[in-house]
């Protein structure tokens, strides 16, 4: 190249790069501008939401893991956020001897090694922790109460006398004997004269039907359904809530959302844990009463609901009771086409062997217990008329991820879908609730290049990139909400026991029968081949939780 034609080059690639660089600022402004625009139309919808009165929380079973994992935590970042109310007070009631300070003691090393946020800041937590005190007590004795209450009337203000969050950290068993305590000593009533009470309580609210609504029966004996605040923290997830707002503030996906436009739902909930020190609740639960009853169908109540007639709790809860009560029960033939068990074996996760799971620690060497399940459950509905809801789950699976994926029907067979035939991807809409949490939208595109190929590409809106790390625990959200007595994020007694209803027929259908073969899958691996084939009778797949769903499509070659 001669000087002069070196030259023009020169100049040429800085005016580019001048060019792009103006470019890159132009769109920059451009995005500012545009983020501001869509702040001015942030929505408020909690402006008449109930202000959180001062109150007491009570916390019985305070020697528990519970405590010191969750709800101390909780409460701690819920006063450093400054949403605790102005005055407050948290007492722990339970069994062993202990004093205020070394209570207080015992808390900060849970905080400082369960904080969300590192490290624990001290000035806020001696702040709080003046706020903490303990009492010691047996469940059963009346006296352990009366001096509960006694410790409560030294509290100055009347709202920290007779509002009471009683928190039930306890086995579901002593439940009806700490509430009738509480009610003899004084401290719960139906029809409060002063102030409020409530009591939250923890799955499992029972093991079957029968037992839940007598459990129920129990809980609401000295206490009004509308006191009861029974937690899923399934509900307390911020992806979890967003699936209301998601279908019910867009209208280009609701009209989509029915028997027309879906083909069939994926709730998948993995874990890539096994089942750890907990082998002895788990032979009692198995991943049916653990996982199903509770979290998945709560996840599909939400997904498949009707609209609510208004955004209060009780329209709410009867949507989804209204589902709930739709989901087909199954009879025992029903249960041997529909449901998939299975349990796992030592394999590799994580690059680690890992033991079967009739080798964990309080678990019988025979037992037949499931770690995973797989169910096509069909809703009785006008709106899901013959669209499989396939829900799954399972410890010890290749990666922790929980996503709901709602598959579009194919194209008509004509143009595209007539060449590519099953390589034609049909259009899925993705929830994904944990990790990574986003949504993504999967379509066809054009390949670029001269060849005429179509291949899946995504759209993805990730919570991270567009409203930054905000990763408040679910126990956060809860309490919060049970101190400003909104119940929404709550389980109520007809839902429970709804749920129950279908985990029973499953049960029934199971009926003492031990595992196949097909139902046993090694540690590591998406579970048993059964669960392929449930899906594969209706010429569907699994759809398995990418860890890097939402980033952008690698690139392949045209
Ligand atoms: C609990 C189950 O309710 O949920 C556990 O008892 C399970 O077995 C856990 O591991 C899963 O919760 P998350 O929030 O980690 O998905």
């Amino acid at each position: 190249m001669g000087g002069g034609k070196r030259r023009f080059a020169i100049v040429a690639v800085r005016m580019t790069r001048n060019i792009e660089k103006v470019a890159w600022f132009v769109h920059l402004k451009h995005c500012m501008e545009q983020q501001q625009l869509d702040e001015l139309m942030v929505c408020r919808l909690d402006e008449t939401r109930k202000t959180v009165e001062p109150c007491s929380i009570v916390i019985f079973g305070a020697s528990g893991d519970l405590t010191g994992r969750k709800l101390i935590p909780a409460l701690y970042h819920l006063y450093k956020d400054k949403q605790m109310p102005p005055e407050f007070r948290v007492i722990g009631f339970a069994r062993r001897e202990k004093t205020d300070d070394s209570w207080r003691t015992e808390l900060r090393q849970a905080l400082d090694q369960f904080s969300r946020t590192k490290p624990v800041d001290d000035k806020v937590w001696q702040e709080f922790a003046k706020n903490i005190s303990y009492c010691q007590g047996e469940f059963s004795d009346l006296e352990a109460y009366k001096k509960l209450e006694k410790q409560l009337t030294t509290f100055g203000s009347e709202n920290l006398r007779h509002n009471l969050l009683f928190y039930l950290a306890t086995s579901p068993s002593q439940f009806g004997e700490v509430v009738e305590q509480l009610h003899l000593a004084g401290l719960l009533h139906k029809d409060t004269p002063q102030g409020w009470q409530r009591i939250v309580v923890e799955k499992p609210v029972g093991h079957d039907l029968e037992s839940a609504y007598q459990l129920n029966n129990e809980l609401t004996r000295f206490a009004h359904e509308q006191q009861v605040f029974r937690i899923d923290h399934y509900l307390g997830k911020e992806t979890v809530q967003n699936i209301l707002m998601f279908r019910f503030s867009n209208s280009i996906f609701e009209r989509l959302w029915n028997r027309d436009s879906v083909d069939h739902v994926q709730i998948t909930v993995s874990e890539n844990l096994g089942v750890g020190g907990r082998g002895g609740y788990y032979e009692e639960a198995g991943a049916l009463r653990d996982m199903v009853q509770n979290h998945l169908l709560q996840v599909m109540s939400l997904v498949a609901m009707e609209p609510p007639v208004s955004l209060d709790a009780e329209p709410i809860r009867d949507e989804k009771v209204k589902l709930l009560k739709s989901i087909r029960l199954l009879t025992p033939d029903d249960v041997a086409k529909h449901v998939v068990r299975g349990q796992y074996f030592a394999g590799v996760v994580d690059g680690q062997l890992r033991p079967g799971y009739r080798q964990e620690t309080k678990v019988k060497a025979d037992s037949n217990v499931e770690t995973y399940l797989a169910a096509r459950l069909v809703v009785d509905n006008w709106r899901w008329a013959g669209v499989p809801f396939y829900l799954r789950t399972g410890k010890y699976l290749p990666l922790s991820a929980s996503e709901v994926r709602i598959q579009f029907r194919p194209t008509p067979n004509v143009l595209f879908a007539a060449h590519c035939g099953n390589k034609l991807d049909p259009n899925a809409l993705t929830l994904r609730l944990q990790p990574n949490e986003g949504i993504s939208l999967r379509f066809n595109g054009k390949v670029p290049g001269a060849s005429q190929s179509v291949r899946p590409v995504r759209m993805s809106f990730s919570y991270n990139s567009e409203f930054g790390a905000y990763t408040p625990e679910a126990y956060e959200r809860l309490l919060l909400e049970a101190m400003a007595g909104d119940a929404t994020l709550f389980i109520r007694r007809d839902e429970v026991e709804a749920a129950w209803g279908i985990v029973d027929s499953i049960r029934k259908g199971w009926d003492g029968q031990p595992l196949s073969n097909r139902e046993f899958y090694s540690a590591g691996t998406w579970g048993p081949v059964a669960a392929d084939d449930l899906l594969a009778q209706r010429g569907h797949v699994w759809r398995n939780p990418q860890l890097n769903d939402g980033a952008a499509t690698p690139k392949l070659k045209a």
